[in-house]
């Protein structure tokens, strides 16, 4: 210490010296302290990177995994006999029994439900979620059909009824509580063919608010043992989850016609069919805000259980309309046509004794088109005449004297 202070010019300078180096070196400590601070940031960032990257390499082999694996067999469960095993019948018919895996919630599996089954062992490996089938789900009716209470002519006693039965449980419940009464839950329109009965059941659906659901007879008829009968389970469950709704069933004859012994799989079938729509009938509450319409021309088909009190209970009959309602419907169906003065409806309507709606639709139509051959410009009395001998003679309203009562799959 001695010996350097003799050589420094000046303690004083040398101190200075030292606390400018001590200065130099803090700063050169701070900004290192901030790089490495920085460099500890891009190092947490490029962690975070790595994780993100390797968690999207799990998802993409996750996905591939996926694509490559075989696809599952759909099938129904038929019976759940155990925590271990149930019996599933394949999308191709026979049935089979099987294991199912312990990550399948035992409360998710019910006979009936949808499941996809591995194609070797045919274990049940998952429990479709929506077990609807997109054709009933089609059939709820989102647009309104273009069919209006204006449109039908001459039944306007049904139409009351039908907004009695139909609309007023739905709008104003209250009504019949406080009187303590409980509307029927369906009605069935019967009454010969082109009289309107569908075309009643649309207006309905076009004045409601309600959901309307839409099926003909027919679509239940399936071709594999118990689908008809689940499709009206699942129309059911589609009809109770939308409510309010009203669930209309055209050609309701073709699923509900008398129970006949023929011993066919097929006539079975549709005895199936009908047993869940009578269930189903009887299993929600009248009170409730789901309304059935049926609708049918062969009524003398039907089978009574479908009629007893608590199902269809009231019957809507829709008659071929008489004089003065064969006229309005000649005047709905001609107010847009082009006519000459001589065309009088009084007489049409007096001169077409039994025709129906869809005969004087028919007979419209088809003057129209006489008139449209001759190059006219409007429609004439002559047209109309012609236009009735066709349609009779096409005998699109005689048929009704040969119709035989009988069973339909006789
Ligand atoms: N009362 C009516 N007023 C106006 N048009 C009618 C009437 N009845 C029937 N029509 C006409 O006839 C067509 C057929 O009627 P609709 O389909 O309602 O008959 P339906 O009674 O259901 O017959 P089906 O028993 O054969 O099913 C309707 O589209 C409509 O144009
Ligand atoms: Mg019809």
């Amino acid at each position: 210490m001695k010996a350097s202070s003799s050589v420094t010019p000046s303690d004083d300078d040398y101190s200075r010296y030292l606390r400018d180096r001590i200065k130099m070196l803090e700063d050169a400590n701070i900004r290192l302290r901030a790089r490495l601070e920085r460099v500890e940031r891009e190092a947490g960032f490029y962690e975070d990177m790595r994780t993100r990257y390797e968690g999207e390499i799990r998802k993409l082999r996750s996905e591939l995994e996926k694509l490559r694996a075989p696809p599952l067999i759909i099938g129904t469960v038929v019976e759940v006999i155990d925590d271990k095993r149930m019996v599933v019948r394949s999308s191709t018919g026979p049935r089979f029994v099987v294991n199912y895996s312990h990550f399948i919630d035992p409360k998710d599996v019910f006979a009936g439900a949808q499941v996809g089954l591995n194609q070797q062992s045919l274990a049940v490996v998952s429990v479709l979620p929506s077990a609807k089938d997109p054709t009933v789900y089609g059939m709820e009716v989102i647009e309104s059909p273009d069919a209006d209470y204006g449109m039908i002519g001459g039944l306007d006693e049904q139409i009351e009824e039908i907004m009695e039965i139909v609309e007023l449980p739905l709008t104003e419940p209250e009504r019949f509580e406080c009187i303590g009464v409980v509307p029927p839950k369906g009605v069935l329109l019967i009454g010969e063919p082109g009289t309107g009965k569908t075309l009643l059941a649309k207006a309905v659906a076009n004045r409601t608010s309600a959901t309307f659901i839409r099926v003909v007879g027919s679509e239940l008829v399936q071709k594999y043992i118990g689908e008809g009968a689940r499709m009206v389970r699942e129309l059911f469950e589609l009809a109770k989850e939308k409510a309010p709704s009203i669930l209309f069933i055209d050609e309701i004859d073709a699923i509900a016609a008398r129970r006949v012994e023929d011993g066919t799989s097929g006539e079975r079938e549709v005895q199936r069919t009908m047993m869940q729509l009578l269930a189903e009938v009887d299993g929600f509450d009248q009170r409730g805000d789901v309304r059935i319409i049926g609708a049918t021309n062969r009524p003398d088909i039907l089978d009574p259980a479908l009629l007893r009190p608590g199902r269809f209970d009231r019957i809507i009959r829709v008659p071929i309309p008489d004089v003065d309602g064969r006229k309005e419907i000649f005047k709905i169906h001609t107010a847009a046509m082009k006519m000459k003065k001589d065309v009088d409806l009084d007489t049409l309507a007096g001169v077409t004794e039994s025709a129906t709606g869809a005969d004087i639709k028919a007979i419209s139509i088809e003057a129209g088109m006489f008139a449209a051959r001759k190059k006219k410009k409007a429609v004439g009395m002559d047209e109309f005449e012609q236009a009735i001998k066709k349609v009779k003679e096409s005998k699109q309203w005689d048929y009704l004297g040969t119709k035989e009562a009988g069973v339909m799959f006789a």
